[in-house]
């Protein structure tokens, strides 16, 4: 008898993909992932797939491994084990620039901006991969560098209206408000044309107008760009209101996926993530 040899050898669980992606293939699938810091299996057996553009969400108490998966979907660390395959390619070789250019954008938890650049110079910053102009052209001024200059400078704009922060775009974007800092991460990691964007908690500090308004951006930024969003988050009625799949992570492993009804009415996700439930 022949066998067949198969290039991952590991059976894939059923997708959670939503409707509107079924017929799609995956932007992102997460296959048997797991790292270890010293003897802590800080994320292991990590199963996910994720919807060509699906709002996916990642949930679970401090310290569970959220941030970790980022990590290692952006290199920032290298998995001990566990395949990554990105519009159906392994990433396995390639670095965090690279993974940048193959499509995955990211925000940190903690606000990572150029403090003392404007506003609009943090988003242009974030484009210069996508600029044609050499450095001759740039340094005498030529046609060219003005024509992609303006380019640049609409398209910067362009994302500022998102938010409606056109107004600030001359702004040191360490002078903007908290909330606004946020924000203008999500429209610098925008700007690399992700296909996957990638949020680390967007909503911690923010009010809840502003938590609401974020709501209905991150919906419209996957409609307008049609691209799938993972987001890191603690605001369970931001979770469980834009999330079409959500995965739970407990001590590094997932210990529930689903929709939000699933996960809210999942036994083992209430009684280690959102409190046990009151005897009514
Ligand atoms: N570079 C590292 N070295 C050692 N331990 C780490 C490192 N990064 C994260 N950890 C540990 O991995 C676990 C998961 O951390 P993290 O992914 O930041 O959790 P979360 O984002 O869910 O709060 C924690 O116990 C953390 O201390
Ligand atoms: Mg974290």
């Amino acid at each position: 008898m022949t066998q067949k040899t198969k290039l991952v050898p590991v059976t894939r669980e059923p997708a959670l993909l939503p409707e509107r992606d079924a017929d799609k293939s995956p932007v992102l699938e997460c296959i048997d992932l797991g790292i270890t810091f010293g003897g802590l299996k800080a994320v292991d057996s990590f199963n996910i797939t994720i919807g060509r553009t699906e709002i996916a969400g990642l949930i679970g108490p401090n310290g569970a491994g959220k941030t970790t998966i980022f990590n290692l979907l952006t290199k920032v660390y290298q998995p001990t084990h566990g395949t990554i395959l990105l519009n159906g390619r392994d990433i396995h070789g390639l670095n965090t620039a690279q993974i940048n250019r193959a499509g995955i954008a990211r925000t940190f938890q903690n606000i990572r901006l150029f403090q003392n650049l404007s506003v609009e110079e943090n988003i242009t910053t974030a484009m210069d991969t996508q600029m044609h102009y050499n450095m001759a052209e740039g340094i005498l001024r030529l046609p060219r560098f003005w024509r992609e200059e303006r380019v640049v400078h609409e398209r910067a704009m362009e994302l500022l209206s998102i938010f409606h922060m056109e107004e600030f775009a001359d702004a040191k974007a360490g002078s903007l408000p908290y909330g606004a800092q946020r924000r203008l991460e999500i429209l610098r990691a925008l700007a690399t044309n992700p296909c996957l964007l990638l949020l680390d908690e967007p909503a911690a500090g923010m009010n809840p107008s502003e938590t609401a308004e974020l709501m209905e951006n991150i919906r419209s930024i996957r409609d307008t760009f049609k691209i799938a969003v993972l987001l890191i988050e603690h605001d369970m009625n931001l979770v469980m209101n834009i999330c079409e799949g959500i995965a739970v992570l407990n001590f590094g492993r997932i210990i529930a996926k689903g929709s939000p009804d699933d996960i809210q009415n999942n036994p083992e996700v209430i009684e280690a993530y959102l409190g046990k439930k009151k005897e009514a």
